[in-house]
């Protein structure tokens, strides 16, 4: 067993993009508050074995990073529009070694996931506050009993909240599961 493949040494190594992301955020003055759950995500993904995942918002390649760890073949499809972040994200997932397992699409949310191929195992909103017409996109490209994993939901307002909570609460379409991130994000499998 190589150093460079421990399961302890890919956590230090995440635990480094996120720390630096924390420092960039403060630094660059932007939004890329960094997902307080990675433990969460990975859990997920590699519960489900996922294969293909989606992942909207990725500031400087830390989930995206820990959604890859689901299998050895896992490919993640991870969109962002700020350019600067797009580059340092590109040098983390590459000194990761995840550079084959991760594609940086940069550009917005809406005009890219247009541009997917359906059939996602896993999606991941991590962007700002969630907006259902970006979720509807979303939950076409996932495949059915396919997991939508959604943060910063209670960064909406009011008015936008109540429409979140009536979205996710219809079971037509989805099926709440235990939520991650100390209950502040939603996990729902598509029905
Ligand atoms: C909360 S941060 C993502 C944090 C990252 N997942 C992590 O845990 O380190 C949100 C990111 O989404 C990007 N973003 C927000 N809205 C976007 C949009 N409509 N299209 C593309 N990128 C967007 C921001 O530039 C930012 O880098």
């Amino acid at each position: 067993v190589t150093v460079k493949n421990s399961h302890a040494d890919i956590l230090e190594r995440l635990q480094r993009i996120q720390q630096a992301t924390r420092e960039h955020r403060q630094a660059h003055g932007c939004g890329a508050y960094t997902f307080e759950d990675g433990y969460g995500l990975i859990d997920l993904v590699q519960s489900v074995r996922a294969m293909r995942v989606v992942e909207l918002g990725t500031a400087l390649g830390f989930t995206a990073c820990c959604l890859a760890q689901g299998h050895e073949s896992t490919h993640v499809d991870t969109v962002e529009a700020d350019e600067t972040h797009v580059r340092l994200a590109r040098k983390n997932i590459s000194d990761m070694g995840l550079a084959a397992n991760i594609t940086v699409h940069q550009g917005l949310f809406i005009d890219t996931l247009a541009n997917l191929v359906p059939g996602y195992d896993v999606a991941f909103f991590d962007g700002f506050a969630p907006s259902i017409a970006v979720l509807d996109q979303v939950k076409d490209l996932l495949r059915n009993n396919g997991l939508l994993i959604c943060a910063n939901t209670s960064l909406a307002d009011s008015e936008e909240r109540q429409k979140l909570d009536r979205y996710f609460n219809n079971t037509d379409f989805w099926l709440m599961k235990t939520p991650i991130e100390h209950g502040q994000t939603r996990v729902c499998v598509k029905r």
